[in-house]
């Protein structure tokens, strides 16, 4: 409703109902004007006597004699866009927009009261209305759930990087990566660009990408992406269990172009391959939470059964509280320092004599604390005595001509007690914020962040933990439980 439409503009003073309670205007500066709209007719009636009856100048209609327009739960554009109708043609009015608030102590005071930022509509408003969002910069220090607001945004954004990790471009996938990271953890959807001017990590290309959605609905370069046959072909064959980049360019260099191809061209495939390529569409379809669940039982019960005592936990995406996965990821310790020594050997020979294991391959731990501190983040990635496999996961419900069985990814960890805190912390995930985690030890805090240590550079020593919350401790930062490391 807006009561008061392009009239008549009329002297000054006609407003004033002349009852013998309005006091003789004695703020002769002030004229003020109460919008109806959103007021109601009723309460713009009663504040406007109030006003008189305190010896204020409340005219009825608009003009423009008026100096403070008096609203209530107006925004700022509404009341400029009324406004401006008018006094279309004769310049724009220069009257103070005020909420109510000030309208109100001013009745108290007996007098106007100072005009303050918070009275002032326009800039209230605007507070309100558009949030501009800020954030930490490294992805370790903001809490990141799995509630994403966001989600058309950040998975336009992980698309291109994915397709810039699948060109070897990994610089650019890490930025879009960690763009995407920082909308992931906003507390609501973004509406406009301008709201995140002041944002971390969000360079050029991803704040264009991020227009064209909020504009267009969608953005041209992701699109194309999707479309390209380029990318479609890396994804299928980047798709194997087994398969990386490199060897999806060779193929795709060789001409072939998708699995049939693959099978039919007689390549040699190592055996991870081969499991991979005869699982293809098990591995390719979402590890579900009680997948997961099925899976933790068959461990339990292996690890219980080769060495009594030793503790296994949920690691990667499950504990983050994921409900899918791409695989389902394990740690396994023991309480007393060694006794995991030799763990995963039985603990693999007796899951695959249960017929648990269509595929396994182990790699032996390597890890050893040098004088000068651990190796460089990247070299000691792999050095836990590990289990890379392919469970048989027996479906507790069998339809019709269904398959009794399908299967599973799952990756196996051994770790010694003394390490336990930092291989959980280095395999609870995200990749993101696992990257976040060493990028901000090693330039804010000159340490070294492994999955097996942490090593301070300035100390020349090793820190030792216990627990995940001391190693954020020394770490200088806040503890940010694994629902909270989605990014
Ligand atoms: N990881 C690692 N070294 C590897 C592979 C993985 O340290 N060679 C770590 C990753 O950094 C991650 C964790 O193991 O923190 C889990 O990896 P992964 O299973 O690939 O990812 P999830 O987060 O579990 O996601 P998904 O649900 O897709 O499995
Ligand atoms: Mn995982
Ligand atoms: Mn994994």
């Amino acid at each position: 409703m807006i009561p008061l439409k392009r009239r008549k503009v009329v002297p000054t003073g006609a407003g004033n109902t002349g009852s013998e309670e309005t006091s003789p205007n004695k703020f002769p500066q002030v004229v003020l004007f109460l919008l109806e709209r959103k007021m109601g007719a009723s309460r713009r009636a009663f504040l406007s006597q109030l006003g008189r009856k305190k010896g204020f100048q409340v005219e009825e209609l608009f003009s423009e004699g008026i100096t403070h327009v008096i609203c209530e739960n107006n925004s700022g554009d509404e009341v400029i866009a009324w406004l401006e109708s008018q006094v279309r043609g004769r310049g724009r009015a220069t009257a103070h927009l005020l909420d109510v608030s000030w309208f109100t102590e001013s009745m108290r005071a007996g007098r106007p009261v100072e005009i303050l930022d918070r009275h002032q509509l326009q800039q209230q408003i605007r507070e309100v209305e558009v949030v501009v969002f800020s954030a930490p910069s490294y992805a370790c220090q903001r809490r990141t759930t799995l509630d994403n607001h966001n989600a058309i945004l950040t998975d336009a954004l992980s698309l291109l990087a994915e397709n810039a990790e699948l060109s070897g471009e990994d610089g650019r996938g890490v930025a879009f990566r960690r763009a995407a990271g920082v909308l992931k953890g906003l507390p609501e959807p973004v509406t406009a660009v301008t709201q995140l001017v002041g944002l971390p990590c969000l360079g050029g290309h991803s704040l264009r990408v991020v227009k064209d959605i909020l504009e267009n609905g969608a953005s041209c370069e992701v699109e194309d992406t999707k479309q390209s046959e380029r990318f479609k072909v890396l994804k299928v064959l980047t798709g194997i269990f087994g398969v990386g980049v490199k060897t999806a360019e060779r193929w795709i260099q060789e001409g072939i172009r998708g699995l049939q191809q693959l099978q039919d061209s007689g390549r040699t495939l190592n055996r991870a391959q081969q499991a991979g390529l005869q699982h293809y569409e098990d591995l390719n379809q979402h590890v579900t939470r009680s997948e997961a669940d099925a899976v933790a039982a068959v461990v339990e019960e292996a690890v219980a059964s080769v060495l009594p005592g030793a503790r296994m936990t949920l690691i990667g995406g499950f504990r983050r509280g994921k409900l899918t996965g791409h695989d389902v990821d394990f740690l396994i310790t023991h309480p007393e320092e060694g006794r995991e020594v030799g763990l995963m050997p039985k603990v693999v020979s007796w899951l695959e004599s249960q017929g648990f294991l269509l595929y396994q391959k182990t790699t032996k731990n390597s890890y050893l604390e040098g004088e000068d501190g651990p190796a460089r983040p990247s070299s000691n990635m792999d050095r836990f005595e590990r289990c890379f496999s392919i469970f048989k996961l027996t479906e507790e419900v069998n339809g019709e001509g269904l398959k009794p069985w399908r299967a599973v990814r799952v990756d196996l960890v051994v770790s010694p007690i003394s390490q336990f805190a930092f291989a959980l912390l280095g395999w609870t995930g995200s990749k993101l914020f696992e990257r976040e985690l060493r990028r901000w030890a090693g330039h804010k805090k000159a340490m070294s962040l492994s999955s097996h240590a942490l090593y301070d550079n300035t100390q020349r020593r090793y820190l030792r933990a216990s627990s995940e919350e001391e190693i954020f401790a020394h770490l200088g930062l806040e503890y940010i439980p694994p629902s909270e490391r989605n990014a």
